[in-house]
């Protein structure tokens, strides 16, 4: 039974709910004083894939193109000259068998040759992007019968001027590789350049492994990553990282498809393999791209450990893409399949007299990696999934009962073939479902609420693909605009009143070079130096920084604020900041005035900080030239009174941080 007081409460509460819309505002009320879940710390994190130049290209910071001769045709990405012309003085061998993973390597016989005579040129990724005064690490294999032969580095800008340069004279001779280093410093700035090395006297000389990385590579690790991109991903906070997709988890066919195996261990010895995304789409051929795995399951483990995301690996199920080849193994055969994922789990997590954890350490990691979910597949669909699913289950779970398993509900989020995944995996006491949907920006603006009415006891959602798009899926139309932010913003809303249902979520794809992409929209687009975070990338950002630990429930006229009025609103209590934090997402073209109705917060703090996500222009656009037109802008707001009132700004989002009165 209600006491006095409470029904006192009760009765003003609903006073003031009336005053407030006899005055024309809307009313919002939050219950900060009845926690409906726990916001996961994992809630909002990354999805990464090798697409767009995500790895090569991207953020491995390897700056020579086909390094290792590997590429289909192996000189792609190479220039060779000779002045004059000289018949087999250049040659391209391939020791098969005896060097399986890197086969290939390059031959130059040199007769007493002056600088000029002979060269060879990288292009790069769509050039390279070099920085005035910034060391730059060359490296190579080479092997020589004896020593006679001078290697003439340079680096030529895109109006052919040398800005940087060092020799490296090979010394060591006999049977055996040995690896030449040499650093030098670059004069200018320049996101075109190529890599030059001309050689002068005489001998025969074998390179492999020809590479060049800058030396401002995240954590100054060498042969690391692009430190801009990477910071972007930290600045997040994301809780945590999948890897390595996407599509490129099945491949085209199976023997196309990712191996971790093949993605440690010294990275001469990491079998490259053609990348998918090379020829999935006729109207966006990338030819040159390939998977070198200098971005392997070593440095995945280690980046997630940096940007302190929880690991989120995707393993191949034993289905290589159902919208290629769709080839599967057979059910007798998918034991090896089910052991890469028992052994990547040692790999993360095995003490280091262990097999897999021994190789972890030797790679310059004793500690473990503390892996805690697994994804087996990904967009994997039919009775052929579930039964495939359900042997990686069994056996991982058997032996690591601790590991969440992440499963596949297929490509879209409805139809009959998701009905099938979902209700299959649920009856298989699945830990967690992968749901992707890629849609228009209205989808997402009317889907708000579709957690609302999802079970919340058992199963778990990851939202683990998804992204407005302007345009039809896998268009070259699709735009990354205040639009499709909005839109991804206002469904955030949903997810997070659901955060008792949903314990992850992604943006996807991750990355994208403007001059070397497949799909679009993307969260971050970068070229040679830049990178920019795009409208999306500020709302996930916002949503990830400002997750909060607790939801509260945020209702109008006693429902969940899901696109009455276009307005869209979640709340959460920040248990550390000792926060109150209201998000809200007013879409109409005008300002709207809303009434807060705080219960449960005792007396509130007038002061407010604000973060105002904010455009008039739906087709605002974060750009590499103008990457500020839509940024967060924070701002302290006076709200006073028992019902304050604050001011939704046109097509805007808003994160509103509350304290309590000392
Ligand atoms: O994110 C791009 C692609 O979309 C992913 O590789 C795949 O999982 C989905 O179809």
């Amino acid at each position: 039974m209600k006491t006095n007081s409470t029904l006192l409460a009760a009765c003003m509460g609903l006073l003031l709910v009336n005053t407030a819309l006899a005055q024309g505002n809307k009313v919002l009320t939050i219950h900060a004083a009845e926690p409906i879940a726990d916001v996961q710390p994992t809630m909002y994190g990354v999805f990464f894939e090798d697409i767009n130049f995500g790895a090569d290209g991207g953020i491995y910071a390897e700056l020579i193109k086909n390094r290792s001769f590997e590429f289909a045709k192996p000189l792609m990405g190479w220039k060779v000259e000779q002045k004059p012309f000289n018949e087999g003085a250049v040659r391209v061998l391939n020791r098969q068998d005896a060097h399986a993973a890197n086969p290939r390597f390059i031959r130059f016989k040199l007769n007493n040759n002056p600088p000029g005579v002979l060269s060879i040129t990288n292009e790069g990724f769509r050039g390279m992007g070099i920085r005035q005064g910034l060391r730059y690490d060359f490296s190579c294999m080479y092997r020589q019968t004896s020593a006679g032969v001078v290697m003439h580095i340079s680096l030529i800008d895109a109006a052919g001027k040398e800005i940087g340069k060092t020799t490296v004279t090979p010394a060591a001779s006999g049977n055996d590789w040995h690896k030449a280093n040499a650093s030098f410093t670059a004069t200018a700035t320049d996101a075109k350049t190529q890599f030059k090395i001309e050689f002068s006297g005489s001998g025969t000389l074998d390179l492999d492994m020809i590479s060049l990385f800058p030396s401002d590579t995240w954590k100054g690790r060498p042969g690391g990553m692009r430190a801009d991109m990477i910071q972007l991903l930290a600045d997040m906070k994301p809780g945590f990282l999948r890897f390595p997709g996407g599509c490129i988890v099945e491949g085209i066919d199976l023997s196309n498809r990712y191996q971790w195996k093949k993605t440690i261990g010294p990275i001469e010895e990491r079998e490259l393999k053609m990348n998918r995304w090379n020829v999935e789409f006729s109207h966006r051929l990338t030819p040159d791209y390939f998977q070198t795995f200098g971005l392997g399951f070593f440095e995945y483990f280690q980046l997630a450990e940096d940007i302190g995301a929880t690991a989120l690996p995707i393993l191949n199920c034993g289905m290589a893409c159902q919208y290629n080849t769709a080839e599967l193994v057979p059910m007798e055969q998918l034991d090896p399949y089910v052991q890469d994922a028992l052994d990547l789990v040692e790999f993360a997590n095995g003490d280091i007299t262990t097999t897999w954890g021994k190789v972890r350490a030797d790679m310059g990691h004793p500690a473990p990696f503390h892996l805690q979910y697994l994804g087996i597949g990904n967009e994997n669909w039919g009775p052929q999934y579930l039964e495939r699913f359900a042997a990686f289950q069994k056996a991982i779970k058997t032996k690591y009962p601790a590991i969440q398993l992440v499963s596949s509900s297929g490509t879209d989020p409805d139809g009959e073939r998701f009905d099938l995944l979902n209700n299959g995996l649920r009856d298989m006491g699945a830990d967690v479902i992968d749901e992707h949907y890629y849609r228009r920006p209205d989808w997402f603006f009317q889907h708000a609420n579709r957690y609302d009415n999802y079970p919340r006891n058992g199963t778990k959602i990851f939202a683990g693909e998804y992204a407005a798009h302007s345009d039809k899926t896998a268009t070259i139309r699709d735009r990354n605009n205040w639009l499709t932010a909005l839109s991804e913003a206002a469904f955030l809303t949903g997810l997070e009143r659901n955060a008792g249902v949903v314990t992850m979520a992604s943006y996807a794809p991750l990355f994208a070079h403007v001059d070397g992409w497949q799909w679009t929209p993307d969260l971050i687009w970068v070229d040679n130096l830049r990178s920019v975070g795009t409208t999306d990338y500020q709302v996930q950002k916002m949503y990830s920084l400002y997750k909060g630990t607790k939801v509260v429930s945020i209702t109008m006229l006693g429902k969940a604020v899901a696109g009455q009025d276009s307005l869209y609103a979640s709340a959460v209590i920040d248990e550390r900041a000792n926060e109150l934090l209201i998000k809200i997402v007013n879409a109409l073209p005008t300002a709207q005035t809303i009434a807060l109705q705080l219960e449960g917060w005792g007396r509130m703090n007038p002061t407010v900080k604000q973060m105002l996500l904010q455009n008039d222009d739906l087709n605002a656009m974060n750009t590499l030239d103008n990457p500020t037109t839509v940024v967060p802008v924070e701002s302290t707001i006076t709200l006073t009174g028992k019902q304050p009132l604050f001011i939704a700004q046109p097509r805007s989002f808003t994160i509103l941080r509350m304290r309590k009165s000392n």
